[in-house]
């Protein structure tokens, strides 16, 4: 069901740079579907995120490595009919962005078949002139830094990324760098706290923590792991925010308010 969404009445890029720059925290989350996707705006979600990670909480894979830009052209419409106002963020599934041309080939026609916003990569510093290609194009992107699940057995797991001395200096250089070459979002994944807060100082452009501690501008969450539906062993930095609601949009607005009022993560959620 598509209703009429004027564009000045969405969240866009210059609205969230607005909100970093009063410094008021923004609450991100992933959906899948169309249900939950009008949920999670109605509770107060600025931007939705069709996650890779859907290889996992909908497909049941152990990574995020078998989805397909298929996968995620078909959640990301379904996830667009529920939303109104909020930012749609899509990630660039594993082997869609193997070089420039390639990943604007493919975020081209994510973009164009969904009618998202911004697409995700992860990859880094990998990423630079692909970042860069996006941008001269009119694509809007976020650069993904930290734990980068798409490379779990390269990396040998599911580790903090960033605690040694220089790899954290490389990583505040990186993001520079991406956010020089044309990135419009940056989002820290499993990063110490104090490295993530100085990258958000550093950067102009908002940065997105998960698992990166409290003291970035907005932060993101899978949503099956906030509902504790995620089968298996739960990561730190998520929460239950199941615990002591009788719903699920009382839930998700508890995150909500909690992300605003800078109250998640606390130090139990974060490295
Ligand atoms: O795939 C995903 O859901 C993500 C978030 C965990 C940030 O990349």
């Amino acid at each position: 069901m598509y209703l009429p969404r004027p564009l000045e009445d969405k969240i866009t890029l210059p609205y969230l740079k607005k909100l970093k720059q009063k410094g008021e925290r923004f609450a991100c989350l992933t959906a899948y579907d169309y249900s939950f996707a009008r949920l999670i705006e109605q509770c107060g979600v600025e931007v939705v995120l069709v996650g890779d990670s859907l290889g996992m909480v909908i497909q049941g894979h152990d990574t995020t490595i078998p989805v397909t830009l298929d996968d995620i052209k078909y959640h990301a419409t379904t996830v667009y009919a529920g939303l109104q106002n909020a930012m749609l963020m899509l990630d660039m599934p594993f082997g869609s962005l193997n070089s420039p041309q390639q990943a604007l080939d493919n975020a081209s026609e994510l973009l164009k078949e969904t009618q998202a916003q911004v697409v995700k990569l992860e990859g880094g510093i990998t990423q630079l002139k692909t970042v860069e290609m996006l941008s001269k194009f009119g694509i809007a992107s976020c650069a993904h830094l930290g734990l980068q699940p798409q490379m779990v057995h390269k990396m040998g797991g599911y580790r903090v990324q960033g605690k040694a001395k220089s790899a954290a200096q490389q990583m505040v250089e990186t993001a520079s760098d991406l956010q020089q070459a044309g990135a419009d979002l940056l989002l820290l994944e499993c990063v110490p706290a104090a490295l993530a807060a100085e990258i958000t100082q550093k950067l102009e452009i908002p940065v997105i923590g998960i698992g990166a501690g409290a003291d970035v501008d907005g932060q993101i969450l899978v949503l099956h792991d906030i509902l504790n539906v995620t089968v298996g062993k739960k990561p730190k930095f998520s929460k239950n925010f199941m615990q002591d609601q009788t719903s699920i949009q009382a839930a998700v607005s508890r995150y909500v308010a909690e992300v605003k009022r800078g109250q998640f993560p606390d130090q139990s959620h974060s490295f």
